[in-house]
């Protein structure tokens, strides 16, 4: 038996997986075989879900019949509303009123209780039962409710129009279409392994995203668009990028939105949103033109500093970068970036269940024991 540590499971296969590919050396990722470029900007969400699940995009009545199964488990029940609530009064995050109110969503449950039933519904429950969530969480810290979700409305379009109680446009519907599809799935991340581990013991899917999106709240996991987007405020204001870029570096900073573990070129997600961003920021219904192209300034200047600072190191644009830049176009506000991250991974969460449960083995590792030994009982008295 192999007893070498691998620390963070570093280059460990852990399992099969047909839900996404991803090449660090070349930059490329798939989803379900197909490139990212070329289903991120086309697909609706809905349709990456069923791709996900079926292992093959929908024929337009299939799409419909999904559509409709999904949307309706977008109402969230009173005690999911006022845990919501609570989390908003109390002031804590929108990542940690997603986990408790996606802990809760089991409650919206309808009654078929089969087992491989339960499992779909479960995976639609959670993917449109988190969006309300955030949507209630978000209404709630501003002294306001949430309208009721509406099952005309798109998946990503009904999120916008709960969040800002207004009918989004369409640019701002692709935009966040792009944003989701991007982002829903990346092999075995941290989030991605945790449901995966939940699921191998054959525990039920809200669990396993409950779970889930505890490991996406840790700031090593989906915590940096937010302070990208400051530093992108910070560069927009100032009359000197460079400067602004290098007292960071001076100053022991690290510039978000750079640097990945598994990417040595540019993130293929970065290259996917600056599309969806430039189109958006450019387009004539209401684009803001001016940070869009201040946001490409920065990146190109920090790219140039990183690469004569760690000429060592091949610190590229991350997928961070431009999810800032995209989600502030589409008017997610910026205390929302890991909850809506938490609102696209939910798709690639529940994938990876039914998928694991699929064919299953319990998720089991082994440690090596580097504590005391041979130790004597000592009463509490003589101690
Ligand atoms: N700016 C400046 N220096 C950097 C950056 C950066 N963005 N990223 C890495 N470095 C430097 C580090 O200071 C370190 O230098 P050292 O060798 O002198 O100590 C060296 O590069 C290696 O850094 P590690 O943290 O060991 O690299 P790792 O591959 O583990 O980290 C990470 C990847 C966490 C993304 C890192 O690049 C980083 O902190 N980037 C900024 C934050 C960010 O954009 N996070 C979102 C990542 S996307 C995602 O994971 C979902």
């Amino acid at each position: 038996m192999d007893e070498s540590v691998r620390k963070g499971l570093d280059g460990v296969v852990a399992d099969e997986t047909r839900l996404s590919q991803i090449d660090g050396e070349a930059g490329e990722l798939t989803i379900g075989g197909y490139p990212l470029g070329e289903l991120a900007g086309n697909a609706t969400f809905e349709e990456t879900l069923f791709l996900l699940y079926e292992d093959r995009l929908p024929t337009a009545e299939e799409l419909e019949a999904f559509d409709e199964r999904l949307s309706a488990y977008r109402t969230i029940t009173p005690a999911t509303q006022s845990v919501v609530e609570a989390a908003a009064t109390r002031g804590q995050s929108a990542m940690d009123a997603a986990r408790m109110g996606i802990a809760s969503a089991s409650l919206a449950r309808t009654d078929d209780d089969r087992a491989e039933e339960a499992t779909e519904r479960d995976a639609l429950l959670s993917v449109a039962q988190l969006p309300t969530i955030v949507a209630a969480y978000w209404r709630a810290t501003q002294g306001e409710s949430a309208p009721e979700p509406r099952a005309d409305l798109s998946h990503a379009g009904n999120y916008l129009y709960m969040l800002t109680g207004e009918e989004p446009t369409e640019s701002e519907v692709r935009g966040l279409e792009t944003y989701v599809n991007a982002v829903v799935d990346h092999g075995f991340n941290a989030s991605t392994f945790t449901a995966r581990a939940i699921a191998s013991t054959e525990s039920d899917v809200v669990s396993a995203v409950t779970g889930a999106v505890g490991a996406l709240k840790g700031p090593l996991h989906g915590g940096a668009p937010g302070p990208v987007l400051d530093m992108l405020d910070e560069t927009h204001r100032a009359d000197d990028v460079r400067s602004v870029l290098e007292g960071k570096l001076d100053a022991g900073e690290r510039l978000m939105g750079f640097g990945h573990r598994v990417y040595n070129v540019r993130d293929p997600r970065a290259s996917v949103l600056s599309e969806a961003a430039e189109s958006l920021y450019r387009a004539e219904d209401g684009g803001d033109e001016d940070f869009y192209e201040s946001a490409r300034e920065t990146e190109v200047v920090a790219r140039d500093l990183l690469s004569e600072r760690r000429p060592d190191l091949d610190l590229e644009t991350n997928v961070e970068f431009y999810t800032a830049v995209l989600l502030r176009g589409v008017g997610v506000p910026r205390d929302l970036f890991s909850a809506t991250f938490a609102v696209a991974r939910v798709g690639g969460w529940t994938a990876h269940v039914i998928e694991q449960r699929a064919d299953n083995r319990i998720v089991r590792p082994r440690s090596r024991y580097v504590g005391a030994s041979n130790r004597t009982w000592t009463p509490i008295d003589e101690r």
